[in-house]
């Protein structure tokens, strides 16, 4: 085991760097820009059970502060995925996360019964947030129907672990994560795009095409950070499922934040669409930090930070 290697849901990965849902087209094509190693595991696009064109443009907006997008889950279908992508995924390279989304819980049985089948996804995400879709918000608005829904995913998963991807909670307890671990989720994924809207004055409409969007990229970054520890904070030392973190990491003091805050893994997204080779210089970073703070690994600074008891669960 490298000092970078980390265990998420079970499964051990080579590096904590994953990359996020959204950031490496259906999966594999990342692995032509990047060297190898450089990620612990490659999320795909969130996959529905039928093709999506997703929204029409405008539905990506460059900000000073990272990104606003409304792209709308656009996707091959989960046939075309599971015939054209799956076969080309190498099980020598990074751990791949198979993430999943949909209109109703049967398409995410669907998608979870069909990825489960295969042994080139040893993990898969269900992305049950998405900020762009009535779907998304279906869930994240009612812990109740939150935990049902991941239940009903969790049923049909024989073999691979469950990441659940909830949203952004300010509310005390973070009753929605909460409701995802009750429902049988392995681990969790935080955070999703924060729901957002940019207007054209001269034009006086939004500036996306469907009204709002989700914004991501540095500036939601210290809001991640204080969901993570809080949601850490809920439990009893060595009782909190494992934590994918993301949300605006552009830098390796970005990723060991999220570490430090009980993130086992960290995801980038936004960051990836300027330069898919920043993940190197961050993976390098965090390599000198490990040596620094004088611990053989990285999995010592999981949730490490001080102070934890302030730290609002
Ligand atoms: C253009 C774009 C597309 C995305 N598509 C997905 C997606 O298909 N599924 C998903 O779970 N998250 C998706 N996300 C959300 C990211 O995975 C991530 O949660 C979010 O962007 C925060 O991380 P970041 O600040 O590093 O971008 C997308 C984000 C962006 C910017």
């Amino acid at each position: 085991m490298s000092e970078l290697s980390v265990t998420l849901a079970g499964v051990e990965l080579g590096s904590p760097l994953v990359a996020a849902a959204g950031a490496a087209g259906s999966g594999p094509e990342l692995l032509e820009v990047v060297p190898r190693g450089t990620f612990g595991a490659i999320t795909t696009k969130s996959i529905t059970p039928e093709c999506r064109d997703g929204h029409p443009p405008w539905r990506l907006i460059e900000l000073p502060t990272g990104m606003l997008n409304a792209v709308g889950l656009a996707n091959p279908g989960l046939d075309a995925f599971m015939t054209e992508v799956v076969p080309s995924l190498d099980p020598n390279g990074p751990v791949f996360i198979g993430s999943m989304a949909g209109h109703s819980i049967d398409d995410y049985v669907t998608v979870a019964s069909a990825f489960d089948s295969v042994d080139s996804l040893p993990l898969v995400e269900a992305n049950m947030s998405c900020p762009n879709t009535g779907t998304g918000r279906q869930f994240t608005d009612d812990p109740m129907a939150m935990r049902e829904a991941v239940s009903a995913i969790k049923s049909q998963l024989k073999q691979t672990p469950l990441l659940v991807k909830v949203p952004l909670e300010m509310t005390p307890g973070y009753p929605i994560a909460m409701a995802a671990i009750e429902g049988g989720a392995d681990a969790l994924t935080m955070i999703n795009t924060v729901p957002a809207m940019s207007i054209d004055v001269d034009t006086r409409r939004p500036r996306l095409s469907n009204g709002s969007g989700g914004l991501s990229g540095p500036a939601i970054h210290q809001l991640a950070v204080r969901m993570v520890a809080g949601v850490r904070a809920c439990f009893d030392e060595g009782q909190c499922p494992s934590i994918l973190g993301l949300g605006g990491v552009t830098r390796w003091s970005d990723a060991a934040e999220l570490i430090l805050a009980g993130a086992s893994a960290v995801g980038l997204a936004t960051a990836l669409f300027a330069d898919p080779r920043l993940a190197v210089r961050v993976g390098r970073g965090l390599e000198r930090w490990v040596r620094r703070q004088g611990v053989s690994g990285v999995s010592e600074l999981i949730g490490a930070v001080h102070d934890e008891p302030t730290i609002p669960g």
